[in-house]
């Protein structure tokens, strides 16, 4: 059994994670969505609900398992029996600091990163960049799944109605 893992924030999934998920299923036997459990900064959405919109989303390809995490990638990892670790290329810009965490984790346990170069249509998606657009109103089909471009206008709308955002 062949079991790799992508780790992120995904707040919100995008069509460029989706991009690297649906085709990592395709080359692995179980593909795990690691959902960071973000202690630092408060993100748009919650865990329960970053990781229902990758479930949601990644449903039909039928190997998908969706967990969170909080401790170190290498450790969720171990107590997994994943061999490999999956991140999507966007650009040069991801590089340097893609090739230090896959050193780092090598380093930790010997667990490899593998890279998969993300499709040109959205090299520029970034889920920052996907909130920003949606919270001045802009027009954000086409970078998320529908559900998820649904969420983001009922977040914002609800932001507004409570006279801003969140603390
Ligand atoms: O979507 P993001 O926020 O860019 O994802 C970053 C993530 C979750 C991949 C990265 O922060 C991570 O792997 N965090 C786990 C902590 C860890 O294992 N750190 C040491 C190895 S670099």
């Amino acid at each position: 059994m062949h079991k790799a893992v992508c780790p992120g924030s995904f707040d919100p999934v995008t069509n460029g994670h989706l991009d690297i998920l649906s085709r990592a299923s395709k080359l692995y036997d179980e593909v795990y969505v690691a959902v960071l459990v973000n202690k630092s900064k408060r993100g748009m959405f919650t865990l329960d609900e970053r990781m229902d919109m990758v479930r949601e989303t990644t449903a039909g390809y039928g190997n998908v398992v969706v967990e969170s995490f909080g401790g170190l990638l290498v450790d969720f990892c171990r107590e997994r029996d994943i061999q490999v670790i999956v991140k999507g290329l966007r650009a040069v810009s991801d590089f340097d600091y893609e090739l230090q965490m896959a050193q780092m984790n090598q380093q930790l346990s010997g667990i490899d990163t593998f890279f998969i170069s993300t499709s040109p249509q959205y090299s520029f998606l970034s889920s920052s960049l996907v909130r920003e657009v949606a919270k001045y109103g802009g027009d954000v089909s086409g970078m998320v799944p529908p559900k998820v471009a649904t969420r983001l206008k009922q977040r914002y709308a609800e932001q507004s109605v409570d006279g801003g955002e969140k603390p």
